[in-house]
């Protein structure tokens, strides 16, 4: 009798993981309160999510904006990139992170991941700098901080700027400074996806007073602090946030840092009980990151220790199981048809192809269950691994 569900057994569990985003009353009482007041536009909550958030990530300052793509791309013209410019960033991330390179016309340059964190290789970065190369985008990628202090040294000795992607890592720190606050400055994004959300939205952080007023005058059509309201002086645009956006922000950041330890202990006690699953390899955490916000738990899948079983057929055989799971990004950024068409046809990143091929990713939202639904995902895995025959 088949014992996997996918070939008609009983299903690990039935009942559904959390759902995302979380509300209640909170977000509500927000809400109305904005509307309520009739000042819908960009001052008082704004000001005050952006001092809250910016304390969060132990940064100086917060200059809100539309999302996380429009914060990177105001980010690097804040810091003086154009043109001409080269900058580094990994293959294995959102699109954004390229993206808002080229939109300041300057050239993104791909430094390899390391496959055991999924994030950025730092040798990989030194060996990809010439005398073009300004700045770095290292993406703490599923929350992972980043070797801070290694990209530090390389940004000093290269005279190279540091902009953190900390789209996925809300609460993360590294060496107990929050992730966005350690480079020159960092991004965070609140897109519905996200662990702090408001549909859309974003925020810059940094702890140079300089580069925010800058940044906030990119992000407010290039006007500048006490000077006359129709005086532009940058080209920047309307990339404002709302006060409808940073009310619900606000509420959100009242259960962030409940959220953040839940899910770190939950991923903690997945990585204890899945390390040693013949076929399953988990994330290297380095001993410096002190706190570790989980936008994904990802783990890589080794097919050969599967008996050749594809990892589409495994993930869907985990579904099946009652364990959402996905493959991530499909392919490393410069596959993407914009970069071949842009002439990247002969970029070769190993590791990140390799991490495209073999990722795992589950949802962070999995990971604010509790201890007996981790237990599922492990029985779930430990099941397939078992029962791999029935699937060959
Ligand atoms: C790593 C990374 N960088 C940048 C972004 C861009 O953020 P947004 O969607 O808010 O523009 C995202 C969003 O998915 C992301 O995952």
């Amino acid at each position: 009798m088949a014992e996997l569900a996918i070939k008609g057994g009983k299903p690990v569990r039935s009942e559904s993981f959390p759902s995302w985003p979380v509300w209640d009353s909170r977000e509500e009482k927000a809400l109305l309160g904005v509307l309520k007041s009739s000042k819908w536009w960009y001052g008082e909550k704004v000001a005050e999510f952006e001092k809250k958030f910016a304390s969060f990530q132990n940064a100086k300052y917060g200059v809100t904006c539309m999302n996380g793509s429009v914060g990177l791309e105001v980010s690097l013209l804040s810091l003086g990139i154009g043109a001409g410019d080269e900058v580094i960033v990994p293959p294995y991330t959102f699109i954004a992170t390229v993206s808002s390179v080229l939109k300041v016309n300057a050239i993104p340059g791909f430094a390899d991941i390391d496959l055991e964190t999924g994030n950025i290789s730092t040798e990989e970065v030194e060996m990809r700098i010439t005398d073009r190369t300004k700045a770095i985008i290292p993406v703490h990628f599923a929350g992972l901080p980043c070797d801070m202090d290694s990209l530090d040294n390389i940004a000093k000795k290269h005279s190279l700027r540091i902009v953190e992607d900390a789209c996925h890592s809300w609460g993360s720190q590294w060496k107990g400074k929050g992730t966005g606050a350690i480079g020159d400055c960092g991004v965070f994004s609140f897109q519905m996806s996200k662990n702090i959300t408001s549909g859309e939205g974003g925020i810059i952080l940094t702890d140079n007073k300089g580069l925010a007023e800058l940044a906030r005058s990119y992000v407010n059509c290039g006007r500048k602090k006490n000077k006359p309201w129709y005086e532009h002086h940058v080209l920047g645009g309307n990339y404002r946030m709302t006060e409808f956006q940073a009310a619900i922000l606000l509420a959100q950041l009242t259960r962030l840092g409940a959220q953040v330890e839940k899910r770190e202990g939950n991923g903690i006690y997945l990585d204890e009980k899945l390390k040693d699953i013949p076929g399953i390899r988990i994330v290297k955490r380095d001993g410096r990151i002190t706190r570790r916000s989980y936008h994904m738990y990802v783990f890589r899948y080794i097919k050969e220790e599967f008996g050749n079983l594809p990892r589409g057929k495994f993930i869907e055989a985990l579904n099946a199981e009652g364990i959402p799971s996905t493959i991530g990004y499909p392919y490393p950024l410069y596959k993407n048809p914009l970069m071949l068409d842009m002439g990247y046809s002969k970029v070769s990143c190993p590791n990140a192809e390799k991490m495209c091929q073999k990722a795992v990713w589950l949802s962070h939202a999995m990971l604010l269950a509790e201890r007996k639904d981790m237990d599922n995902i492990v029985e779930a895995i430990k099941k397939v691994s078992e029962n791999v025959r029935e699937l060959l």
